[in-house]
């Protein structure tokens, strides 16, 4: 062990692979006990030696803020996120995920101005279109995989509203090749990256299948020049200091990187808002009052929102319940301290956000789901960094507004015209892996509200 101030935790996995994949098996069967028991027995950190690495568990708010924020220059995204061979880069590339240094400086600069507050108020009217479109095919009493339908609904905006493209013939494409790229990044195995398995070969063709729908996008639009204002246009036309364009390999990386994040992430939001939902009928019929009274059976606009309250807590609430990116990591590679424990160069830290949203000496009732919290004074006591479901510092989620504005839109839109409820005996089982996804799919049956019409009272409809 290296001379310094480390906390306690689990004993070390040891340096063998065998020992190291037998390990990480058993962790990945159930990623959220393992922590949570963790954090039981050890508190907010713990820290494990994993052969020579040292590794970190954060759910405690200061240590979070050291190494988000103040300390973020020494804390860089490791190879989980930039390794070609085994990291997410295999698919996203060199995009805003996965890169580090001078070159996610300019990336972020270049990409900045698509999710700028007046740039994503034009989106808002799309985003309700296409879920007005989408339930219009629901039927009373049908049963759905409310899962495949916000993965759906949530790939249509992303593409229309970044990208100006219609990817309804490549749904179901990319949302297999998002299952592939959570399953690999999560799948211990003890042959190195370079052997074919069954999974690797579905990895490369998964990513394939990525390139040719993003090169398509690419293509046309470089044969047209035209600048139609959107991100697409952005990532080819604009020009660095020295007046180079995107190639098309990294404009390919970052338009994979944003598709990517920027649905299934969205999507996650909506699933774990519509199980809590269920569960909580108090909730859901304060939600419904709401949505009556303010929008009285018309589709919600982006000036709706500033009067639906209590629909921003329901989000934000299941957010801190259940964060679709659950967990986020980072490596020192300089020597450090953090709150006073040691970081020697090469350690990771990985930030259980789903844990510190959950730590029972911050939160009351810590789980249990109560959007009012939100509003009551003694949220001003609640440390900045015990709710971070978009990350925190420099690299917050370049997306949090653009995914907050459609989470609210989509449910005052659904949840207008929709009960979505749980089919008895159906189990739902969240599984962490990149994002905390419903493992077997969320089957839920709907029953159709009717809307309030506005020369109707809003109370008749509760
Ligand atoms: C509810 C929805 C979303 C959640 C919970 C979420 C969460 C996060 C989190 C936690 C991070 C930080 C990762 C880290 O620090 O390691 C992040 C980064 C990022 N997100 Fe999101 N995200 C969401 C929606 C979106 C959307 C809609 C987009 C784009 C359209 C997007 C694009 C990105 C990108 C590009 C990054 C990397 C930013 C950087 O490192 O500069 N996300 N997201």
């Amino acid at each position: 062990m290296s001379k310094g101030n480390f906390p306690p935790g689990p004993p070390s996995i040891g340096s063998h692979p065998l020992q190291q994949y037998l390990y990480y098996r058993r962790f990945l069967a159930d990623p959220l006990g393992g922590v949570t028991r963790w954090m039981a027995e050890f508190g907010d950190v713990w820290f494990r030696r994993d052969g020579d690495a040292h590794q970190y568990f954060i759910a405690n708010p200061d240590m979070i803020y050291e190494i988000l924020v103040k300390q973020a220059p020494l804390f860089a995204k490791g190879p989980v996120y930039t390794s070609e061979k085994g990291g997410l880069a295999r698919f996203m590339g060199q995009g805003l995920v996965t890169s580090n240094g001078e070159f996610w400086k300019r990336q972020r600069r270049l990409v900045a101005p698509a999710f700028h507050t007046r740039r994503i108020a034009a989106y808002a009217d799309t985003m309700v279109d296409y879920t007005l479109d989408r339930i219009d095919g629901w039927q009373d009493g049908a049963t759905l995989d409310i899962d495949d339908e916000m993965m759906q609904l949530t790939l249509l905006i992303v593409g229309r509203t970044l990208f100006d493209a219609d990817t309804s013939t490549t749904v179901n494409q990319v949302k297999r090749a998002v299952e592939v790229v959570q399953r690999a990044s999560n799948t211990a195995s003890l042959l190195p990256y370079w052997v074919p398995t069954p999974l690797r070969i579905r990895s490369y063709l998964a990513n394939r299948m990525l390139d040719k729908i993003v090169y398509e996008f690419i293509d046309e639009r470089r044969a047209t020049g035209e600048d139609r204002g959107d991100l697409l246009s952005m990532l080819l036309l604009s020009e660095d200091e020295n007046g180079d364009r995107m190639t098309d390999i990294q404009a390919r990386d970052e338009a994979v990187t944003l598709i990517l994040a920027g649905h299934e992430t969205t999507a996650n939001a909506l699933n774990w808002t519509w199980w809590l939902l269920a569960q909580y009928p108090r909730v859901e019929a304060k939600l419904h009052r709401e949505l009556d009274d303010v929008l009285r059976g018309r589709p919600p606009r982006l000036q709706d929102l500033r009067n639906l309250p209590y629909t921003d807590l329901v989000i934000k609430e299941s957010m801190r319940l259940m964060p679709p990116v659950w967990s986020i990591s980072r490596v020192n590679w300089v020597a450090t301290d953090v709150c006073g424990y040691t970081f020697p160069p090469g350690t990771g830290s990985q930030i259980l956000i789903y844990c510190v949203h959950r730590n029972p000496d911050i939160w009351e009732k810590p789980n249990d789901f109560i959007p009012e919290r939100w509003a009551d004074d003694s949220i001003d006591e609640i440390p900045k960094y015990a709710y971070l479901p978009f990350g925190g510092g420099p690299r917050i989620c370049i997306g949090n507004s653009f995914a907050t504005m459609e989470a609210n839109l989509l449910l005052a839109t659904i949840a207008q015209r929709y009960r979505l409820h749980l089919i008895d005996g159906v189990e739902i089982v969240p599984q962490p892996f990149i994002t905390m996804f419903p493992r077997d799919g969320l089957p839920m049956r709907l029953e159709a509200r009717k809307p309030v019409s506005s020369c109707e009272p809003a109370a008749a409809a509760i």
